[in-house]
This record gives structure tokens, C-alpha cells and sequence, in this order.
């Protein structure tokens, strides 16, 4: 399973490529509004750190203003993958794109029909919002086993990008589904390290040490 990081600091996602867990970002509007940076300029700058693919949000709502925005952050680096919504002219944006060999990733999906939608579409990924389904009461991840089930049925290419990640759970929940990517908050992912069984045998582990008058 590939782990995107859901941010637009720089300075935590060059944090998590050092661990080596890095596979790509997740960008959307709020997070560069939070970020308080120029979209292009962080975008490029987290090209610069993650090879993988990195997701930038169009913000027009027809398909010649996507098409027209998209040209502009698809120049910023080979690995941008251009995010559109899950709305006809966001599908009519992801058709054209994908059949040029550019990634896109369609966002704000919230049914098995979207996403079959946007399969056919030929979307490089789908992002399921698990934790905003949950917030209303409905059980996100459902909609995930039902998209693997439908994508496996007809062996569609799109990744399902489990996205609205909001506790541990719902990685390795997505993990045993088989979803091929998950993008969460940096702090979610170094959650996913925890375990208080890990702290307290560390602990034990170094007193013995220290008991021994040992040194390596
Ligand atoms: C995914 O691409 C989105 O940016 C993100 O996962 C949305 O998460 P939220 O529902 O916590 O805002």
C-alpha cells in the first residue's frame, strides 16, 4: 500500500521522506489556504522532495477553465498528478487529461457510482473520503470494500487513494481491503508507529542494558 501524505508543509513532508515511507502528496485548496504559501511555489517545492505523484487541485468549475488551470500546474513538474472533482465537466477534464499521459486524480468521491464514473473516465486515481462520510453517520469505509469489489470485477487500472483519513483504523482497515493508497495527515502516519507495548519494552530493554555496565 502506498502512503501519500494529505499536506502542504514542506517541512513535513521532507520530515517523512526521510523515513522512507513517502510515496506521493495530497494537496487540496484548505491545505494550501492553511499553508498561507503560493500554490505554484510550494508545489514545485514538493516536487523538488517527493518523486512520486504529487496532487494539485484545479479550482474552476467548467472544462475549459480546469483545462486551462491544469496546463498551468501540469508545467510545474512531470509528477504532478492534476485533481479534479467528481462532476461531469471534472470527468470530461479527467478524460482528456488521462488519454494525453497525464495522472489525475479525481477527488470528493462519495459512492461506488462515482466511482465507477470516474474509472471509466480512465482516473489514475480515486479519492474516497472515508472520515467525512463518518461524520455524517454513514460508514466510510464501506464505500471501500464496495469500489475494490467493483474495480477488481472489471479490472480497472484506477488506484483507490483512501482519502479523509482520520485515525490509524481506517489505514490498516483500507490495508486489509486492499486499497493501493492511502494519503493522511503526517500526524496520522506517525501515529501508525505507536504501540505502548513498543515503549515500555524499549524501556525495560535499556534498564537491563544499563544494568549490565556494558558498552557497544
Ligand atoms: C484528499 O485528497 C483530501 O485532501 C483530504 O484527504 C481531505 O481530508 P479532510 O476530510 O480531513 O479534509
Amino acid at each position: 500500500m502506498k502512503f501519500f501524505a494529505d499536506t502542504a508543509e514542506i517541512a513535513e513532508i521532507r520530515d517523512l521522506a526521510a523515513t522512507g515511507l513517502l510515496d506521493g502528496v495530497t494537496t487540496n485548496p484548505s491545505l494550501v489556504q492553511k499553508s498561507g504559501r503560493d500554490f505554484v511555489e510550494v508545489l514545485r517545492e514538493i516536487t523538488e522532495v517527493c518523486s512520486g505523484p504529487v496532487s494539485a487541485e484545479v479550482v474552476a468549475l467548467d472544462y475549459e477553465g480546469m483545462m486551462a488551470q491544469a496546463e498551468k500546474l501540469r508545467r510545474v513538474a512531470d509528477n504532478i498528478a492534476i485533481k479534479v472533482p467528481l462532476t461531469p465537466d471534472g470527468l470530461k477534464t479527467c478524460k482528456t487529461l488521462s488519454s494525453d499521459g497525464t495522472m489525475v486524480n479525481v477527488t470528493l468521491c462519495f459512492s461506488p457510482a462515482q466511482a465507477l464514473l470516474a474509472a471509466k473516465a480512465g482516473a489514475t486515481f480515486i479519492s474516497p473520503f472515508v472520515g467525512r462520510l463518518d461524520d455524517i453517520g454513514s460508514n466510510g469505509m464501506d464505500l471501500i470494500s464496495d469500489i475494490r469489489m467493483i474495480y477488481d470485477n472489471y479490472d480497472f487500472g484506477t488506484e483507490i487513494l483512501v482519502a479523509s483519513v482520520r485515525s490509524p483504523m481506517h489505514v490498516v482497515e483500507a490495508a486489509k481491503m486492499g486499497a493501493d493508497v492511502m494519503t493522511a495527515p503526517p500526524k496520522i502516519i506517525h501515529q501508525l508507529f505507536k504501540h505502548p507495548l513498543t515503549d515500555a519494552g524499549l524501556a525495560a530493554f535499556l534498564k537491563d542494558w544499563e544494568a549490565t555496565g556494558q558498552q557497544i
